[in-house]
């Protein structure tokens, strides 16, 4: 019944607003909420458009949930990230998975196993050597159950913990997409 679409730039505000609730259900906003959806609106309108990110959204129709017939309740994505040219056997293109989220109502339904599966498919489908992602803690059974696990080969250095406003990126993006690895 569950029904995944690729999402595009008009589906920008609704997925605003999924991640704002993604993100203030994990921690304190530092951001006024309308500030922060039309910051995050134009981020994906502008992504979607290059084609720097790919979205999916589930829609899932509720009887008795009419209100949300047609809003999605989910919400996937993923850049692919180029790595450098190579001269041996190795695949060139990295996948990072990010915001993976299903509205609490319609939780627990196989909804976010779905959207996941088809990020892993487009992972596949575009010859990406590995995938990334950083779990929430509660999340970890369901990417395992997709084969994803933990590993200690790549080195991370934290340069900025926190973000304030002041490190946030400029509103024109760089012209080659630099990726921001975070959920
Ligand atoms: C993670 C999430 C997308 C799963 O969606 P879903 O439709 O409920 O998932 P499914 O029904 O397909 O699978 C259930 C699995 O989701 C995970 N899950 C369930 N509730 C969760 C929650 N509140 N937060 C995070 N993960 C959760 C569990 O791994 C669960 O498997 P388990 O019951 O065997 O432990 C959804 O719970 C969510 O949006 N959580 C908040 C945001 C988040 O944590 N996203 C992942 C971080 S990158």
């Amino acid at each position: 019944m569950t029904q995944i679409r690729r999402a595009d730039r008009s589906d920008a505000s609704e997925m605003a607003a999924m991640r704002y609730a993604f993100r203030t259900e994990l921690a304190e906003p530092n951001e006024p909420e309308q500030e922060f959806k039309a910051r995050a609106t134009a981020w994906f309108q502008d992504r979607l458009t290059a084609g720097s990110w790919t979205a999916w959204l589930a829609h899932h129709p509720e009887p008795e949930q009419q209100y949300e017939q047609d809003r999605p309740v989910g919400l996937v994505l993923v850049q692919l990230i180029e790595k450098v040219p190579n001269p041996v056997v190795e695949p060139e293109t990295l996948g990072y998975i990010s915001c993976l989220y299903v509205r609490p109502p319609w939780r627990g339904r196989g909804i976010g196993d779905q959207l996941l599966g088809t990020a892993v498919a487009f992972c596949r489908d575009n010859g990406v050597e590995s995938v990334v992602l950083w779990p929430s803690p509660r999340s970890v059974p369901l990417y395992e159950r997709h084969g994803f696990r933990h590993q200690a080969e790549v080195m991370e250095l934290r340069v900025a913990v926190k973000c304030s406003p002041a490190l946030r990126p400029a509103a024109e993006p760089p012209s080659l997409p630099i990726p921001r690895l975070s959920l």
